[in-house]
């Protein structure tokens, strides 16, 4: 939701800006913009639409500076106008500044300005900022002084980055918003995510809520609000620049499905023992959730669906276990009992309202754990305890890859519970754990294999896409669902496969494709089902293990996915259903890593 970029260094600044703010472009792309400063003024260029559009108006009014700050907008307060892209600038231009979050106070601190007399030239909640810092400065303020001073006064959530005439450095600050600093030879960055300088640098410092750190050529110094010296850890940023590239594929989003069996790999990498079926969590050792006695999964979209996911596993397996839209936690009062595990799944761990259910749940007393794909997020210092979820850097849109890493770690961490909880192994845990360790196999047989791209071309002018499931495959043909509507534009809506014939029946119609997920729990129910909506001429495409036996015969189509554990058996069934909505995507050219509308990391509610 936004991505803000800066560098300082001894070359010319506007290159790495913008490739920064290119791959920063799955935080917003409505309109980017950089300020630069060299020997002259503060010089400024912006565009409406993708970084592209950006390119092409620096190419045609060049500017150059040593140092600098960039920005690229999904947009909240104010329409896509060039008026509203960032930096914004103070009426002396002066000051220039970039901004991810919302400024809560935005309204009464404007007023506040244009009763002294400042003009303002956009409707961001933005704008106020580089007003107040021209306002410290014209009292006698340093730069820094009035940097501080300036964002003393704000309420919200923000990362910030400001220029400001009269001091070669960068001020930057985060509250609520991600920011990392990136170490390199010769040149230093700030940015709201570490693909935005990783081709520089692998050096990084996760900058925390309330630090301040001023950047020079020469050097850096991270302060507290008090202005007292911090020294942060300097980290290693574990995937290479090569990570963050497209790699020969069209879009991002077809890399990102293709890397999964290597994401799996990483993310069960050390942490199973198929022999006595059991997991081994270094930070989450026998015994650790032998209190808890209920969990609550919370998370947004594709991180609800993993949620879903687990909490079925759980519930089945004899722990209390319930998952939650994190947007829709405990807004009357969070559900939380004495020994309750709030678990919050999210691959940013900046998403506004799981970090939000969080510290409700927190309030309540729960403990909490992380489950995330982002070393240094806001939700692995929020939240008590971590499990990394290592699926790589994803920069498509649609969560693929972090979406099976996700729902592989909460197995590892929910087998943990299940002994933990229930005192002893599940019965099918040796089978499960094994199944865990074959995944990376499952689901290259998946992509060497699948009809996903002849299953698109054939549906491709359908009215809608239903997708069926029970158990797992539930959250799996929500997650379906959601991932075709959101990068092809057309409706596609996920049910449980027994509600179908409670009212979403009534939409069945010959052009309306149903997808049906087989897991191998309770297949035959939904068996019936797919025969109900094939009765009313709805052609089916079964996603499943079973290829020679009723389900299959009864198919339009197959969708075939390696037979293995039933909890299991939604990750290779995912990865099926990620294909087609990728290839219809294509099919209808849409923009596929960078859909409308939508941004990657939500940090508003
Ligand atoms: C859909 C998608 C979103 C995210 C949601 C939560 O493809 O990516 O639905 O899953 O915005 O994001 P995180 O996981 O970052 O909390």
């Amino acid at each position: 939701m936004c991505g803000i970029t800066a560098c300082i260094g001894e070359t010319d600044s506007v290159e790495p800006l913008i490739e920064g703010l290119q791959s920063l472009e799955y935080r917003g792309y409505d309109s980017a913009g950089i300020a630069v400063k060299g020997r002259s003024d503060i010089s400024l260029a912006k565009s409406v639409g993708e970084v592209s559009e950006l390119v092409d108006e620096v190419e045609e009014n060049p500017l150059s500076g040593e140092y600098g700050i960039g920005h690229t907008r999904w947009a909240t307060h104010g329409g896509v106008t060039d008026e509203n892209a960032h930096p914004h600038t103070d009426e002396s231009g002066r000051v220039a500044v970039v901004h991810n979050g919302i400024i809560g106070n935005h309204q009464s601190l404007k007023s506040e300005l244009e009763s002294r007399g400042h003009t303002f030239t956009s409707d961001t909640d933005t704008e106020v900022v580089p007003h107040l810092i021209e306002e410290e400065l014209n009292n006698g303020a340093t730069p820094e002084e009035a940097f501080r001073s300036a964002v003393a006064r704000l309420s919200g959530t923000y990362a910030i980055a400001a220029i400001i005439d009269g001091d070669e450095a960068i001020y930057a600050t985060r509250s609520g918003s991600p920011l990392v600093f990136g170490i390199g030879p010769g040149r230093y960055f700030l940015a709201s995510d570490v693909p935005a300088f990783v081709e520089y640098t692998d050096q990084v410092v996760y900058l925390h809520d309330g630090d301040f750190i001023a950047v020079r050529p020469d050097g850096y110094e991270i302060t507290d609000g008090a202005g007292r010296q911090i020294n942060r850890e300097v980290e290693r940023v574990e995937w290479s620049a090569e990570t963050a590239t497209k790699g020969g594929y069209e879009h991002f989003m077809l890399k990102e499905i293709h890397e999964q069996p290597g994401a799996l790999r990483n993310t069960i990498h050390g942490r199973l023992n198929a022999l006595d079926g059991t997991v081994e969590l270094d930070d989450f050792p026998e015994g650790t959730f032998s209190e808890i006695e209920e969990v609550q999964f919370v998370g947004m979209g594709t991180s609800y669906h993993a949620a879903m996911y687990a909490s079925n596993m759980l519930s089945a397996r004899g722990v209390p276990s319930y998952a939650f839209q994190a947007g829709e936690y405990g807004l009357v009062r969070p559900p939380v009992k004495s020994n309750t595990l709030v678990v919050a799944v999210t691959q940013s761990g900046e998403t506004a309202d799981t970090l939000d259910a969080i510290r409700r749940a927190q309030s309540a007393g729960a403990r909490t754990v992380a489950i995330t794909n982002t070393v240094g997020s806001s939700v692995t210092r929020e939240c008590d305890e971590t499990l990394l979820i290592r699926a790589g850097p994803e920069i498509g849109v649609a969560a693929t890859k972090t979406f099976c890493s996700q729902v592989t770690a909460l197995s590892m961490i929910g087998e943990r519970l299940v002994e933990d909880v229930t005192g002893g192994q599940s019965n099918s845990a040796r089978d499960l754990v094994e199944s865990m360790s074959r995944l990376p196999g499952h689901v290259q047989e998946v992509l060497d294999t699948s009809i996903a791209s002849a299953v698109a071309k054939e549906y491709k002018d359908a009215d809608s896409y239903f997708f069926i499931g029970r158990g797992v495959a539930h959250p799996v043909a929500l997650e379906g669902a959601l991932k075709f509507k959101e990068i092809s534009y057309e409706h596609a809506e996920g049910f449980a496969a027994s509600e179908l014939k409670h009212g979403p029946l009534a939409l069945v119609t010959p052009n309306t494709p149903v997808f049906a997920v087989f897991t191998g729990f309770d297949d035959e129910a939904t068996l019936s089902n797919m025969k109900e909506v094939q009765a009313r001429g709805a052609p089916v495409i079964a996603v499943t293990s079973k290829t020679d036996g009723e389900i299959a015969e009864f198919a339009d189509h197959v969708l075939s996915i390696p037979e293995t554990h039933p909890d299991m058996a939604g990750i290779p069934a995912s990865v099926q259903l990620q294909l087609v909505a990728y290839h219809a995507a294509d099919l209808l050219d849409r923009p596929i890593d960078k859909p409308r509308n939508l941004a990657k990391s939500v940090t508003v509610q």
